[in-house]
């Protein structure tokens, strides 16, 4: 996941633009950087953060009668597929003749999916870069029922007008043949919500607060660490659990050819995580034109997966 290397000029703009705002903000995919993948990965361990977890359970009490729903698979295609365990896990279910795994950086996938290959021969594997606000396209795919996986409730970090656009590009090439299965967190309650966000370790606030030192690579901003903490908080008009940075005094951030001064208290947006109903969740999907949805759950109603026919 990670995306260095030669830092590109389009991503450096992006994020000035993104600082320069009023409401100034970082996009989460800049999160994953090499550390910021690891924190990640150990954020899914915590006790607190009970989305990963769940998922799982429900991928293992409830994959069979999935792959009895989805039928035949021709090409699996896995967004923000990372280190590709989810998504090789669906291998002996789903038997897919080809494995198509996306992500914004290719290098990690190539990685995953060397190892991959020896232990599924069968399979006929690919890594692809793909960034989901673009419009995705398969010239090479067409004709072939297509399963597109999308796991882990990443969908959360859209608005929903931005996911039904993704879903509508889903629907559009599977063509009347495959479909999407998608996992997404689901509302709860507030404490519940807040504490996933706000460990008691705080991995979370080091995953949150390490973006600026990923930027202060990339850009070559001078962040002070010292000087920024985090906040989570759940919006609940919006369903969402909000992430900034907050700054503990004012100070004037400088990159080269700019600065940007922020007030003690200021805030960096860096992320949304959008929780849903389980109705909600099943007429954005209907909403985008997929035909059919099943819905799977866990006792404590925390975590959906949801198979939508296109
Ligand atoms: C990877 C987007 C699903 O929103 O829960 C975890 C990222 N941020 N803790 C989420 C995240 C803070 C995660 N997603």
């Amino acid at each position: 996941m990670s995306q260095e290397h030669i830092p590109d000029q389009k991503l450096i703009d992006e994020i000035i633009a993104g600082l320069l705002q009023e409401q100034p903000s970082i996009s989460p995919k800049f999160f994953y950087d090499e550390i910021g993948s690891h924190l990640f990965e150990a954020i899914t361990f915590l006790e607190e953060y009970y989305p990963t977890r769940t998922e799982k359970q429900i991928m293992m009490q409830y994959g069979e009668a999935m792959a009895l729903v989805i039928g035949k698979c021709d090409v699996l295609l896995d967004l923000g597929a990372g280190n590709c365990e989810k998504g090789s896990a669906l291998f002996n279910s789903l038997m897919p003749k080809e494995y198509r795994a996306l992500d914004i950086s290719k290098e990690f996938l190539e990685q995953a999916i060397a190892s991959l290959q020896k232990e599924f021969p069968q399979i006929q594997m690919q890594a692809q870069t793909c960034d989901l606000q673009e419009e995705m396209v398969f010239p090479d795919l067409v004709g072939r029922k297509k399963i597109f996986f999308y796991p882990g409730s990443s969908i959360g970090n859209f608005d929903p007008d931005a996911a039904l656009g993704l879903f509508k590009n889903i629907v559009k090439v599977c063509e009347g043949n495959g479909g999407l299965l998608i996992g997404v967190d689901l509302v709860k309650e507030h404490k519940v919500l807040s504490r996933a966000y706000n460990d008691a370790l705080g991995i979370t606030e080091a995953f949150n607060k390490n973006i600026l030192l990923h930027l202060n690579r990339l850009v070559k901003t001078d962040f002070d660490l010292e000087h920024w903490e985090h906040y989570a908080i759940f919006n609940e008009q919006l369903a969402r659990i909000e992430m900034h940075l907050r700054s503990t005094q004012s100070q004037v951030v400088s990159w080269p050819g700019g600065q940007k001064h922020f007030d003690g208290g200021a805030l960096i947006h860096t992320e949304n995580s959008y929780k849903y109903t389980q109705e909600k969740f099943e007429s954005l999907l209907v909403g985008a034109g997929f035909k059919n949805v099943c819905s799977w759950t866990d006792p404590n109603r925390y975590f959906l997966v949801a198979y939508a026919s296109a």
